[in-house]
């Protein structure tokens, strides 16, 4: 048997020569560019030295303002002021900052994810605009890795991105951005009244719009795998099929909803926790997605950026 690692070393040869945009990975050797290997979809994203979390000590300053009435075509009624600085401060990508580090990891990340959801490779990845970011385990950078993919998504010219907070029965984004209170994803799931416009809420970037976690539900996470959930979703591909959804999702491994969600989605961005996650719980998750074709990681936190010490172990020990 084949371990998981060359499954999907394989698969990524296979849907490059189907065309599809699997990205380029870490630099590797000029001698060793013949045979894939899994880490060319792995992308490395250091940790950021100097950055507060937890407590939102620094004051929640972000604003919600009702926008004066006007007739926006997109029909979003509510919307928040992001708070740059503040977020900047967090270690995040922000529109003003310019070149930074971790404006070129996701730069580095989200090209290949862009191609493929814009369907500009020579394949069409279905639902290529569905894009959820996962992991195996709780407080991998989830959140971080959405928020920072849809920051600089939006900063890219023609790319207009909706993020929408998934991981329901632990909501974040709220925690980072601010978003208010007020009907989102649950209620669209639960509620026939509500126009998926009620749910959206706009923002200080034009092209950034958020799709709350909404109102907390009983059964908030089985609703994730719902028939509702599924035609949602089909209904935001198709109406929204020129906007980048993001989906901040629950883990793998701690929900079975989240395995459900990934069979309706075009793209999947695993985080990794580096030197935290072991391999076999990554292993783990990674079977539980194999039905989705473009799997993304993102190895989060690395502390090295010689990262082949990190692949060789996380490929090692799985049985052949
Ligand atoms: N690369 C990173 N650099 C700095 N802080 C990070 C990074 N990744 C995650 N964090 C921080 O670690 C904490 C957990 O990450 P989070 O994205 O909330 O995890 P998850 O959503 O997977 O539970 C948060 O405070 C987040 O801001
Ligand atoms: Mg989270």
């Amino acid at each position: 048997m084949t371990s998981l690692i060359e499954e999907a070393a394989k698969r990524l040869e296979e849907l490059r020569a189907a065309g599809v945009d699997v990205g380029t990975g870490p630099q590797r050797g000029a001698g060793d560019a013949e045979r894939p290997t899994p880490e060319a979809a792995v992308v490395p994203l250091d940790a950021r030295k100097g950055t507060h979390h937890g407590a939102s000590a620094n004051g929640a300053n972000h604003a919600f303002v009702q926008r004066p009435s006007s007739n926006d075509s997109a029909g979003a009624q509510r919307y928040i002021e992001i708070d740059f600085e503040r977020l900047r401060s967090r270690g995040f990508v922000t529109p003003d900052a310019g070149a930074t580090q971790i404006a070129e990891e996701f730069r580095v990340i989200k090209r290949p994810i862009i191609r493929n959801a814009v369907g500009k490779g020579a394949a069409h990845v279905k639902n290529g605009n569905l894009v959820m970011v996962t992991s195996a385990l709780p407080s991998e950078g989830k959140t971080f890795t959405s928020l920072n993919l849809a920051l600089s998504i939006a900063t890219e010219i023609d790319s207009t991105v909706l993020l929408v907070d998934g991981d329901v029965a632990h909501p974040s984004i709220p925690e980072q951005l601010g978003a208010p209170h007020g009907p989102g994803l649950l209620d669209l799931l639960t509620r026939d009244d509500l126009d998926f416009a009620d749910a959206l809420v706009k923002t200080n970037i034009d092209k950034l719009s958020l799709l709350p976690a909404g109102s907390r539900h009983r059964r908030s996470t089985e609703l994730l795998a719902s028939e509702q959930m599924a035609s949602l979703l089909r209904q935001i591909a198709t109406r929204y099929s020129d906007r980048i959804i993001i989906f901040d999702s629950p883990p793998l491994l701690a929900t079975t909803e989240a395995r459900v969600l990934a069979t309706n989605m075009g793209q999947i961005v695993m985080v990794v926790a580096a030197d935290v996650t072991t391999q076999h719980a990554v292993n783990q998750a990674l079977s539980t997605i194999e039905s989705c074709e473009i799997v993304m990681m993102v190895l989060n936190k690395a502390s090295r950026t010689d990262v082949g010490t990190y692949y060789g172990y996380y490929a090692n020990d799985a049985p052949g």
